[in-house]
């Protein structure tokens, strides 16, 4: 399941062939024979043959092409086995920055140069200042066929992205900040077990989220934060707060002998180890109560377990530690607040961090959604809002407001419709994903057509399942919808995707 060969029809190009691989979670035993877990960390070496006419990329510090096609890299630090990619495919480069250059099929080099040429060396920047020494040398960019299942994947040196970033404008630059930041929580000091994931994830959060307030400001940074929020909201709603997997420490292992019990990780992927993880290490700063001291505190954290992997208990140990005058008060068992508590209950984060800064971007968003949720509308109101210099995330946040409020009454969504056709026939993934749920909720069948056009254009698991969940639990039109709509691109979806859908779908 790990190694993706895809026809020529599943390139943006359609010209050529394609493989690809993704080893995060558990895949990459199937890709070479490895100690697959990340728990063990080691450098590696390849030599990779091609067929005229195609170019190898990995995740290696060198790399050469020799003669015969044949291409040789080396990854000279220590990285966990999920760390090995390779991508195979037609595909050219352009620079967009002193160590940083993008990589694409020749149809959408133009695009990824234009979407990231310049900004991407002031994140690193700001990254080395934040959180010490970036150690990997080159930080490229791939930009994937659109099957590819993740918003992005930090494989070091060569980040993973799907072409969905190709927006036009850097509005979801947050992803690339995202894998920039796995540069340092992940990739140097790594998760020893998936159980963990969160101390990958929600560092990283934590880090993505300090370079971009330093990038684009507090106010800015917090609307991003709310979004995040807003999707753990609808996850935990989805599966109920008391879901096992809605604690920072999982179950993977099976208690007893039986080999056939226990978690796949893979199946552990939603979103409390990013946010609720977010919201731990948001906590931790707030203990600590000043921004330069723990930002001086993440920076020893990474020095002090670089190349390593660990567990939470380290993390906190180590904090402890830092932090010697929080220990003697005994922070880590505040009643509610127990760092045992935060681990292993399940459930709404205990605490959460003030996102107030960004009222002002979301303040218009929720009176906007507020006046369109009304039972008579109250049309002079909402003209009086002039949404068109609103940012992406800002209409995102307005989204949510009135998913979280659907079904709207009578008619309110096709006059929404009519009314942005900035947010109806937007060409953003992230507007199109919301868009498509509010027309499911809503049962706007004259738009549906847009959930099926948007499910054809990607496979990426974030955008896929929420859509295939919400046309499953709607009407008999929707579930048809969404029979119609797998049948025709499963062949395209990435394996784990196509079987969680039918898992939806109830086909498995
Ligand atoms: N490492 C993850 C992607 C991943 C997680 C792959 C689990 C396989 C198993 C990556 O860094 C990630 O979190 N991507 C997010 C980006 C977002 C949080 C900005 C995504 O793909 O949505
Ligand atoms: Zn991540």
């Amino acid at each position: 399941p790990q190694v993706c060969w895809l026809a020529p029809e599943q390139t943006a190009g359609k010209q050529k062939p394609y493989m690809y691989t993704q080893g995060q979670a558990v895949l990459n035993r199937s890709f070479f024979p490895c100690f697959d877990t990340p728990s063990v960390k080691f450098t590696y070496s390849a030599t990779v043959k091609v067929p005229e006419g195609f170019t190898a990329v990995m995740s290696a510090t060198s790399w050469e092409k020799q003669k015969d096609n044949t291409f040789a890299f080396k990854m000279s630090q220590p990285i966990p086995s999920y760390l090995i990619a390779l991508v195979v495919g037609d595909i050219v480069s352009a620079d967009v920055g002193p160590r940083s250059r993008v990589w694409a099929e020749p149809c959408l080099i133009e695009a990824a140069k234009k979407e990231y040429d310049g900004v991407i060396e002031e994140f690193l920047v700001v990254g080395e200042k934040l959180f010490g020494p970036y150690v990997w040398g080159r930080y490229d960019i791939l930009f994937m066929p659109p099957s590819f299942p993740f918003g992005g994947m930090e494989n070091p040196c060569l980040t993973f992205v799907t072409p969905c970033l190709l927006a036009g404008d850097r509005s979801l630059v947050d992803v690339i900040i995202h894998e920039i930041s796995h540069s340092w929580f992940g990739n140097l000091v790594t998760n020893a077990s998936w159980g963990e994931f969160w101390l990958n994830e929600g560092f990283t959060m934590y880090a993505q989220r300090r370079i971009s307030t330093e990038v684009y400001g507090l106010p800015y940074t917090c609307l991003e934060a709310a979004t995040g929020r807003a999707l753990l909201r609808q996850h935990m709603d989805a599966t109920g707060e008391d879901h096992p997997l809605n604690k920072l420490r999982v179950v993977i292992e099976p208690g007893g002998f039986c080999l056939f019990l226990g978690v796949n990780p893979d199946d552990t992927y939603n979103e409390t180890p990013y946010e609720k993880g977010y919201c731990f290490v948001s906590y931790l700063a707030h203990l600590v109560g000043d921004q330069s001291k723990f930002d001086a505190f993440l920076q020893a954290y990474v020095n002090r377990f670089k190349f390593q992997s660990i567990t939470a208990d380290d993390t906190l140990a180590f904090f402890l530690e830092y932090f010697p005058e929080l220990k003697k008060k005994g922070v880590d068992s505040i009643p509610g607040f127990e760092f045992d508590h935060w681990l292993n209950t399940p459930g709404w984060p205990p605490y959460l961090p003030d996102l107030s800064p960004g009222q002002q971007l979301m303040k218009p968003a929720e009176e906007l959604a507020e006046l369109w949720a009304a039972d008579s509308l109250n049309m002079e109101a909402i003209e009086a809002v002039d949404i068109t210099g609103w940012r992406t995330y800002q209409l995102v946040y307005f989204l949510d407001q009135v998913l979280q409020k659907s079904p709207l009454p009578e008619g309110n969504v096709e006059r929404l419709s009519k009314m942005y056709p900035k947010i109806s026939k937007a060409q953003n993934a992230e507007l199109r994903l919301r868009w498509c749920q509010i027309v499911l909720k809503n049962n706007l069948e004259a738009e549906y057509s847009k959930v099926k056009d948007f499910l054809h254009s990607q496979g990426k698991q974030k955008y896929t399942l929420p859509l295939y969940r919400a046309m499953w639990g709607g009407s008999e039109a929707t579930r048809a919808l969404a029979m119609e709509t797998f049948s025709a691109t499963a062949p395209q979806l990435h394996i784990n995707v196509q079987n969680y859908v039918k898992k939806i779908l109830g086909l498995q």
